[in-house]
């Protein structure tokens, strides 16, 4: 039996059996296989070492109350690795491939999938680097898609119950960068920021944009919301931050399934008084409240510092429901593996 403090887990690495490898050259992907090796063999003029030459995902599997496992939209992290592959001149990963990887994955370490009761989850994690070697900043001539997992808690600590959060005087990207695309530099440039929000005691930085520095972007691993006191579910629209699953999936529950109204638009780091509840989401991060951000000397408050606010907390119970297989799920949401 695994021997894992289930009720207790972070989100820290641990070592599941198997992981998924396949490699590209000379313009196709072979068939790959899963391995027990997490260890990787690649030369040390890999793109990927020295110039960023990368690109990853996070999605979950969920286990039922009935044993079986769910995944949730995982095309949508299929198309988004197409993206942000497209972005750095790396091969796309057919989106079948893509899901079969994580499926096969999820169905080699199937025992380390939490279950229901414990409230965690599996997590995935696909990557795609360029390997070979080269030293001219060019892409490489050969790439490794690799998926592997572990079972993991809340990436928040606190999980349902608000933290605060700090606003950054640095960019996580540029205004044309790579901000949209899930690639390594973005988190390489949130590393020291991120270190200065933990030294002050705050869980992240919220990145403003890196135009004017006036309107509120992301946190450091997750999307913003904000929710109107006239009930308006908000959410920042820019083309510099990572268009997260979890953010749509909310615009539209939020919408369609609890009666709120539902925006994309700029919101700026002077008016959060607009706000009466506030989180932050995704894959990682699912629904966590925020109590407070501090920008400069000023110290906002939304709901509370310790209570998780009314609406909040209904579209965690929507959301969770859905990928737990408690609430029926829009259309084509949740895929689920047959062990
Ligand atoms: N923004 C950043 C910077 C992230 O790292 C993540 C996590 O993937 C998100 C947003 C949320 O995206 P998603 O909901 O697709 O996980
Ligand atoms: C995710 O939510 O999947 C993320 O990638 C966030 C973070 C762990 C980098």
């Amino acid at each position: 039996m695994v021997n894992i403090d289930w009720n207790n887990l972070g989100f820290e690495y641990i070592k599941t059996p198997f992981r998924y490898i396949s490699t590209w050259k000379d313009g196709i992907w072979d068939e790959g296989h899963l391995t027990e090796d997490n260890t990787l063999h690649i030369s040390e003029s890999s793109t990927a070492l020295h110039y960023g030459q990368q690109c990853f995902e996070g999605l979950k599997a969920y286990r039922r109350k009935d044993g079986g496992i769910n995944l949730f939209r995982p095309d949508e992290n299929a198309k988004r690795i197409q993206r942000s592959a497209h972005r750095l001149l790396m091969p796309e990963i057919p989106v079948d491939k893509f899901i079969n990887a994580v499926k096969d994955v999820v169905k080699a370490n199937a025992e380390y999938v939490p279950s229901f009761e414990s409230g965690g989850t599996l997590y995935l994690r696909p990557l795609l680097i360029g390997v070979g070697d080269t030293i001219g900043v060019k892409p490489a001539p050969e790439y490794i898609f690799t998926v592997f997992c572990m079972p993991v808690g809340p990436y928040f600590k606190g999980g349902l119950t608000p933290t605060n959060f700090y606003v950054s005087d640095y960019d996580r990207a540029a205004p044309h960068g790579t901000g949209a695309a899930k690639v390594g530099g973005n988190y390489a440039s949130s590393l020291m920021p991120g270190e200065e929000a933990h030294a002050k005691k705050f869980s992240d930085c919220i990145y403003l944009d890196p135009a004017t520095h006036t309107k509120v972007e992301e946190v450091g691993s997750a999307n913003f919301f904000g929710i109107t006191k006239d009930n308006t579910f908000v959410t920042p629209v820019s083309p510099s931050i990572l268009p997260s699953i979890t953010k749509y999936s909310l615009l539209y529950l939020a919408e369609n399934h609890l009666g709120l109204k539902a925006e994309e638009r700029d919101v700026f780091v002077d008016n959060l008084q607009e706000f009466a509840e506030a989180g932050a989401c995704g894959t990682a991060a699912v629904i966590s409240p925020i109590g407070g951000i501090q920008n400069g000397d000023d110290f906002h408050v939304f709901y509370s510092e310790t209570e998780v606010g009314p609406v909040t907390k209904k579209l965690y119970e929507e959301l969770t429901g859905i990928q737990f297989g408690e609430v029926k799920a829009p259309e084509g949401w949740i895929y689920t593996v047959e062990v």
